[in-house]
């Protein structure tokens, strides 16, 4: 199969991550189909698109035509074996488990049709974990996207053990006809790339905060001016949400067991109160205030 034979793609999982995923695609001329567990999420996943083009519409940056259009190649359909007849590319966007990842691949693989590739946009659990539990491992692969997709241009395509060449060049070339750059691991390790790299920033941060070598607010500011990095690592801590970054560190202390991998006290004290960053209004910064201020401690 060539990227020009992918003439329908199925998104499953209609969350931050699905609905704009399926949106982009559509905004490129894919027909997608749209699948999560219940019509009514599905009809708030697109309302969300809506509202998203309708600012694009409002600054002049697409015709309405063509926002209508691009709503229009989105099908919405709660019922995965209707959703997965005519699938040529399912990119799976649920929940970051393991054992729903598992099964909604293994039921994927009964009802799609055997050319079909399987693609899953986990942030951590690599295609090999999930992949055994189809009939077809050479045909998936991470398709590891930015949130939010509308915006963010880049998607890492990992390659897992068994994935074969031809998919991951599939997946990058779809990735590419769908308005965002690959970039291709040819091996598969947790966090993948970005993840990484950001991972080991955040902990030569933390150790500079907690060494007491400068505040959070001027490491943020060195890296934002020395490095011309958009947000420092606390502020992109708190722009993801603390909770997130607390509960990931926990989870890699569970297999690593290597105290280093533990929350920084920095950040365990703000996630104990409540202060989750931006959502809550305030985590390192007091994000009521525009722009943010740095917190007292
Ligand atoms: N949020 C991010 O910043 C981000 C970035 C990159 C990758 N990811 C990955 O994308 C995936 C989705 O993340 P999200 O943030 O969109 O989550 P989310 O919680 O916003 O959405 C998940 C959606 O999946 C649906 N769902 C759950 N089980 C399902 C099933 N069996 N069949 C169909 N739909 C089902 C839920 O109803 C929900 O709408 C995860 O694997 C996550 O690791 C997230």
């Amino acid at each position: 199969m060539t990227v020009d034979d992918v003439k329908g793609m199925l998104v499953v999982g209609a969350g931050q991550m699905g609905s704009q995923i399926a949106m982009q695609s559509a905004l490129h001329g894919v027909q997608v189909t749209l699948n999560d567990l219940s019509m009514e999420i599905l009809e708030k996943a697109m309302k969300g698109n809506r509202g998203h083009l309708d600012r694009r519409v409002s600054k002049g940056q697409m015709t309405k035509e063509a926002m209508e259009a691009a709503l229009g190649r989105v099908r919405l359909e709660p019922d995965l074996a209707k959703a997965a007849r005519d699938a040529d590319f399912v990119i799976e966007a649920i929940v970051e488990r393991l054992e729903p990842k598992r099964e909604c691949f293994a039921k994927l693989d009964r009802l799609c049709r055997p050319h079909a590739i399987l693609a899953s946009n986990s942030s951590t659990l690599m295609i090999s974990q999930i992949a055994p539990a189809t009939k077809r491992p050479a045909q998936c692969a991470n398709m590891h996207w930015f949130y939010p997709p509308l915006v963010m241009r880049l998607v890492e395509v990992v390659k897992g053990r068994e994935t074969s060449e031809e998919t991951v060049q599939l997946v990058a070339a779809l990735t590419r006809k769908i308005g965002r750059e690959p970039v291709i691991l040819r091996k598969e390790l947790p966090g993948f790339l970005v993840n990484r790299i950001l991972r080991s920033l955040a902990r030569e941060a933390y150790y500079l905060l907690e060494e007491g070598v400068a505040s959070f607010a001027d490491i943020d500011r060195a890296v934002e001016l020395g490095l011309n990095h958009p947000m420092g690592p606390f502020k992109l801590a708190d722009f993801s949400g603390l909770d997130i970054g607390y509960n990931a560190r926990l989870e890699t202390y569970e297999v690593t067991k290597d105290p280093k991998d533990l929350p920084p006290k920095a950040l365990e004290a703000r996630v104990k109160r409540g202060d989750l960053g931006r959502k809550t209004g305030k985590g390192f910064y007091d994000w009521s205030r525009e722009p943010p201020i740095p917190t007292a401690d």
